[in-house]
């Protein structure tokens, strides 16, 4: 499990594992527009505004995946114990 927190409010909260960040964000009721979710289409790229992503797409080159300012949330974890969102 790791934390995300959101960038606008200050709020934070807990994905769980087996639970996207998709997921968990529209269980708190942020919407982030999806499509494929399964990390190709980039529908929902989303901005990173701190940590480091566990980036698990098909979508983001790899340039742009060791840039960690942006990542796909349907899919895509985090590496250390919490993310900053643009969100
Ligand atoms: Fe398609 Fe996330 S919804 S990459």
């Amino acid at each position: 499990p790791f934390e995300i927190t959101l960038a606008s409010t200050g709020r934070t909260v807990r994905v769980e594992k087996g639970q996207t960040v998709v997921e968990c964000l529209r269980s708190v009721g942020v919407d982030i527009e999806t499509s494929c979710e399964q990390g190709v289409c980039g529908t929902c790229i989303t901005r990173v505004l701190g940590g480091v992503p566990d980036h698990r797409d098909l979508f983001l080159d790899r340039q742009e995946q060791q840039a960690n300012n942006v990542f796909i949330p349907c899919c895509s974890r985090s590496k250390t114990p919490s993310l900053v969102l643009d969100l």
